[in-house]
């Protein structure tokens, strides 16, 4: 069988990552997939920066669109993030040309997501994004082809690790949060603009990917109700250590008589509780479903090798040939999101 030949746009740490992991891990891969998975060709906004990797033999291409619609690949590994264009464009072009795309964008889903599945629908390419969520955790993977028959009815967590680290640190070691959320760019953890972190929209826009597959909705990032964590102070952590809590910024998507409701906010949970122990980076989803116990995923959320991990497996995945429904379920069953007014808070 011929290998998967792969495009990558966007190399900063998850890319790169991604070319070395598809490297050195050939013959893990090939074993997994039956097949080898090839980096043909790539694209990035500078070519003279030092990456740590070969880039050796690998066709420079000189934009996204480009790559997107090279004859040469069969799928398009999208790293470069942004709801709009460059992104936008390029995925839908690549989807357009029947290709498979991967990408770790849920700003792009959250708001494009429908109109880009219909493209993979019509055109029968994979649209995969296990790492928009959770980075490493297979949360996409288990509510899109794991709990299939199953009826959720809440799925809630920590889903930003920015954040998260950033309430740790305060907490534990009683830092600012200036000097936190610094660290955690350092690290890699956050976003390019820092405040889709803080600011709660990089939890809605994966509450937004998480509902729609949990409830068959459209995915819709305009009905999440957001409210971050910036103006949290260290008083705010002590008081709430006083009365037996943590504060934790959740997103939290409820099946509601009224609707499905979709709420991120800094909420006091208790601290014997199981979500008040996930520290750090880490990040926690709980799924509740009919008549099941409630499933949690914990892992790490953030950071270039747990993201390229998730990407690297849905690669994997499309040079098996597995196409899943991007939502987990054909668009024309997809329901609309109906709102739902905020009952409790
Ligand atoms: N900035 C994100 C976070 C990266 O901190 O969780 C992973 O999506």
């Amino acid at each position: 069988v011929a290998p998967l030949k792969v495009g990558i746009a966007g190399l900063g740490t998850v890319g790169a990552e991604v070319v070395r992991l598809i490297e050195t891990q050939a013959r893990v891969l090939a074993g997994r997939s039956g097949r080898g998975i090839r980096v043909v060709a790539v694209t990035a906004r500078s070519k003279a920066k030092k990456r740590g990797v070969d880039l050796r033999g690998i066709e420079w291409v000189r934009d996204p669109m480009a790559l997107a619609t090279h004859p040469g690949i069969d799928c398009f590994v999208e790293l470069m993030g942004g709801a709009g264009d460059p992104a936008l464009s390029a995925v839908e072009a690549a989807l357009n040309a029947g290709k498979s795309v991967v990408t770790a964008n849920k700003a792009l889903l959250a708001k494009h997501g429908l109109k880009l599945a219909k493209a993979a629908e019509k055109h029968g390419g994979a649209l995969n994004f296990e790492a928009a969520v959770g980075a490493a955790i297979p949360v996409i993977k288990t509510l899109r082809e794991g709990l299939a028959g199953t009826g959720v009815t809440r799925v809630y967590g920590i889903l930003n690790g920015t954040c998260n680290y950033i309430l740790t640190r305060m907490e534990q070691e009683g830092l600012s949060f200036a000097e936190c959320l610094k660290d955690a760019q350092r690290l890699g953890y956050a976003e390019a603009n820092p405040s889709f972190d803080v600011d709660g929209h990089d939890t809605a826009q994966k509450l937004a990917i998480l509902a729609s597959l949990a409830f068959g909705t459209k995915v819709a990032q305009s009905a999440v109700y957001v409210e971050g964590i910036s103006s949290i102070a260290p008083e705010d952590l002590r008081a709430a250590d006083d009365l037996g809590y943590r504060l934790k910024l959740l997103g939290v998507a409820v099946r509601t008589a009224k609707g499905i409701e979709q709420r991120v906010h800094p909420t006091m949970v208790p601290k014997s509780s199981s979500i008040a122990q996930v520290m750090g980076v880490t990040n926690a989803v709980t799924i509740d479903g009919e008549g099941i116990p409630p499933i949690t995923l914990v892992g790490p959320g953030a950071g270039g090798a747990a993201t390229a991990s998730a990407v690297v497996a849905d690669i994997a995945d499309v040079a098996r040939g597995i196409r899943a429904n991007p939502f987990g379920r054909p668009i024309s069953h997809l329901r609309d999101t109906k709102k739902a007014p905020m009952e409790r808070h």
